[in-house]
């Protein structure tokens, strides 16, 4: 026997069909609501009707009395417990059920524990809450207003608005490079408010068994092993007897990655009342409560020389993150990784200021596919980029080659002090343009101007980082952002994979298998993959912010070889030679000298059950934690050609590329799943979605008529290409993270293009997302459109 086919096996490179999907597509998955418990009862959820209030009283009495009932819970309640304010992954609280104020349209006021969801629902309307109206803030620059009423007063010290100032950079070297620039272009825009609404909404299902004292919860998260930390911490539960199961996940895209005060109350009736407790929430909760992303206001300057040299950046940004500070964050980074924008670009130095604050709507912030704020980096980053060269007169493609990180720069110091890991910038960008037909489109385009048709195109091109990261820099609340995996290979050289990430959708079931095929040889198919049970998986940070291939991922590739390690001495006891005339080819040792002799991974699979050495620990496992030495850096270049309707203002994608370079594929045609997902994401972020609120802090968009999800129907065609690998040089297989590149990099491609067939309206700017009646705004007036809230009249 010889070595293995890598791509018959299964192994890296191989488009392996989802296993998952086995069950999925026979609708056996099970998801949290799936689950039904002996005895068990429903719990809902009374939210605030307003957005910014005194509470007077909540009366409960009517409420008690409804056959069915079992427990209403106020802040009150909670509070006899310690439990109406909790903490959040941010360092700052946030309240389970209003006490004091309701902050948010949509806050969770009390909750009621029935027989059924129907009577818990009835329940809560029969519950009185008697409001004192206070005047609501919905943007940033009401906030910072002189007067503003605080909203969170219920912090000692906390006199204004504002949760925080922060800043990377070199705010005197980058004075002076901007004193010797010959000219300066400036752009404001704003990213606004969108919700990553996966199909399926947040939920838990609490079960507290009072004879064991073990707490068991069912839930959607992202980061199981993070909720047991916070429900250890938060409940003062031993963590040991708290269980965290992650059934199968309808969608996280960043959502259920925050504690929400919906597990906080279904967990505690549960305790109080001995039996499971399910909550489960609905689409218009998740939409008006649940975690939104962006909402952020850029303020960005770049300094040029006339031969389209960037000498140096600088940006302002105002963050909402509305009421709580709740979202997820490597703690040193307020503002998340927003300062990895402009890393494929050399320039010298940078300076970014940004400043967090309180506002009157549903806490904020979350990284919606993203690597915290990347998405709003890269945004800002390739608006500002195509601006800079719109007002230097330059071609879009040539200003971003001079100004590229070249090949043999590699490791690259960014103006905001990351290092990149490797990139061939210019080479992607080639492919895209030779794709797209850029010098044609050029052509077509000045044609079709003559005639008085709107044609654009727009680029961008970003290296985000992936993978946090490394125990130097990253940790949420204290916890080091390390990840793990746990290999048992069986006697019969079957194996059982199980790794601290979640999978909720991105295959790990399938490509975790790949990465040990290719690291042992045996067949993808012979391994199972498990995740989300923290009494079984090793402790890991779970899965957001494409983290799992670069940190999981690599844990898996790093206990197989733990594994081969071992497997290696079992084969030098069956060959009767020593350790070092043992040579490895894919699934098999053989003797160096005599390539004939030689065991397959399986027949060590047996030994180490069955024919161990002697003085050798019996059995084939083990367990890897992996804290990687630094981010991936993927590369993507998306080109959008677009037809602008001058007297109605809609546009329709005319060509998509997309060239994404994330190094080594282990399954292609899931990496292109991902990135089609993606960019649909992205086209609907720059085409159709956006939640905004109006003046009394109402959310507009709570519902699916108002948040606009794209369709088959509307969802563009793109064109993938993958023919740019530069592996990650620390990566064990040098994958880099891919999921979420698209809806990063892609939204400013779709608006770069309408903003370039309208170019010569002279307009800088038209908020996303680009609806018809902002376009011809634009086309008309001749003026920037704004998108911030509160919203306009005729929105
Ligand atoms: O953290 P998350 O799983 O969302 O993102 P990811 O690590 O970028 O991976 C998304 C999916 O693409 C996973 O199934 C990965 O194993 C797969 N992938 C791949 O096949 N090759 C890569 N270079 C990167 C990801």
């Amino acid at each position: 026997m010889t070595a293995l086919d890598e791509i018959k096996i299964g192994g890296l490179g191989a488009s392996r069909k989802r296993v998952e999907d086995n069950r999925f597509i026979r609708g056996k998955g099970n998801y949290t609501d799936d689950i039904v418990l002996p005895g068990m009862l429903h719990m809902e959820i009374l939210r605030s009707p307003l957005a910014h209030a005194r509470i007077v009283s909540i009366d409960t009495s009517r409420a008690w009395q409804i056959p069915g009932v079992h427990l209403v819970l106020t802040g009150e309640m909670m509070a006899t417990r310690n439990l109406a304010w909790m903490p959040t992954l941010s360092y700052d609280t946030q309240a389970v059920l209003a006490t004091d104020k309701v902050r948010f349209q949509g806050q969770e006021v009390a909750c009621v524990i029935a027989d059924d969801p129907y009577i818990a629902k009835d329940a809560c309307e029969a519950i009185d809450v008697e409001y004192e109206p206070l005047p609501p803030i919905v943007n940033p620059e009401q906030a910072l207003a002189d007067g503003a009423p605080v909203i969170r007063d219920d912090k000692q010290g906390q006199d204004s608005n504002v949760i925080y100032n922060w800043e990377v950079g070199d705010a005197a070297g980058t004075e002076r490079a901007f004193a010797q620039a010959d000219k300066i272009s400036r752009l404001r825009l704003h990213y606004p408010r969108s919700h990553p609404s996966p199909i399926e909404c947040c939920g838990s299902i609490a079960d507290f068994n009072r004879a064991t004292s073990k707490l068991t919860v069912y839930m959607t998260t992202q980061a199981p092993h993070i909720i047991r930390a916070a429900v250890a911490l938060v409940a003062e539960l031993p963590e040991h007897m708290i269980r965290i199961v992650s059934p199968d996940i309808g969608g996280g895209f960043g959502n259920k990655v925050p504690v929400y005060p919906g597990y906080v109350c279904s967990i505690l009736a549960s305790i109080l009342l001995e039996v499971p407790v399910k909550w489960i929430e609905d689409k218009t909760g998740n939409l008006i409560s649940t975690g939104f992303a962006r909402d952020i206001y850029l303020d960005g300057e770049l300094a040029l020389r006339d031969d389209g040299k960037i000498l140096a950046v600088r940006m302002h940004v105002d963050s909402d993150h509305g009421a709580f500070f709740s979202d997820a964050q490597p703690s040193k980074f307020k503002i998340g990784l927003l300062h990895s924008a402009f890393a494929c670009y050399d320039i010298p130095v940078g300076h970014v200021t940004a400043r967090g604050t309180y506002t009157n709507k549903a806490p904020g912030g979350v990284a919606y596919r993203c690597s915290f704020r990347v998405t709003e980096a890269m945004f800002f980053q390739e608006r500002m980029v195509q601006a800079a060269a719109h007002d230097l007169g330059m071609d879009q493609a040539e200003f971003r080659r001079i100004n590229f990180v070249s090949d043999d720069q590699f490791p690259f110091r960014t103006p905001f002090g990351f290092l990149t890991d490797s990139g061939q910038y210019g080479k992607c960008l080639e492919v895209g343009l030779k794709a797209v037909g850029y010098e044609d489109f050029r052509r077509q385009q000045a044609e079709a101007k003559a005639k008085g048709r709107l044609l654009g195109l727009g680029i961008s091109t970003m290296t985000e980082p992936l993978g946090a990261g490394n125990s130097r820099e990253y940790d949420i609340l204290g916890i080091k952002m390390f990840d793990s995996a746990e290999l048992k290979v069986h006697m019969t050289g079957k194996a059982i994979l199980r790794t601290g990430a979640k999978t909720q959708g991105q295959g790990h079931e399938t490509t975790w298998a790949q990465i040990v095929a290719h690291e042992l040889g045996l067949p993808a198919e012979d391994v199972v993959v498990e995740e989300g049970d923290t009494d079984t998986a090793p402790f890991g940070m779970g899965t957001y912010a494409s983290r799992s291939t670069p940190v999981a991922g690599a844990a898996v590739a790093m206990v197989s070889r733990k594994i081969r390690a071992k497997a290696r001495k079992l084969a030098a006891h069956l060959l009767e030679v020593s350790e070092e005339d043992v040579e490895w080819e894919l699934g098999r040792f053989y003797v160096r000298s005599a390539p004939d002799r030689g065991v397959t991974i399986q027949e060590c699979a047996m030994a180490a059950y069955s024919n161990m050495p002697d003085g050798m620990e019996p059995g084939l496992e083990n367990t890897a934690y992996y804290d990687p030495p630094n981010l991936t850096w993927p590369f993507a270049v998306y080109i959008v050609t677009v037809e602008v309707d001058p007297e109605t203002g809609v546009w329709d994608v005319l060509n998509m590329v997309a060239v994404d370079d994330c190094g080594v594929r282990i399954n292609p045609m899931i990496v292109e799943g991902q990135i089609m997902g993606g960019l649909t994401e992205a086209y609907a972020m720059a085409n159709m979605q956006f939640i905004t609120f109006d003046a009394e802090g109402n959310c507009v968009g709570s519902n699916y008529m108002d948040y606009l999800l794209p369709t088959a129907w509307e969802t563009p065609g793109y064109e993938l290409h993958s023919e740019v690998v530069t592996p990650s040089p620390h990566h064990p297989i040098g994958a880099k993270g891919v999921g979420e590149c698209a809806a990063v990099g892609g939204p400013a491609a779709f608006v770069n293009a309408v903003m370039d067939a309208i170019a010569d309206t002279g307009v800088r700017n038209i908020d996303m997302p680009l609806l018809p009646d902002r376009v011809w705004e634009a086309i008309t007036k001749r003026h920037d459109v704004s998108g911030a809230p509160p919203v306009r009249s005729d929105d």
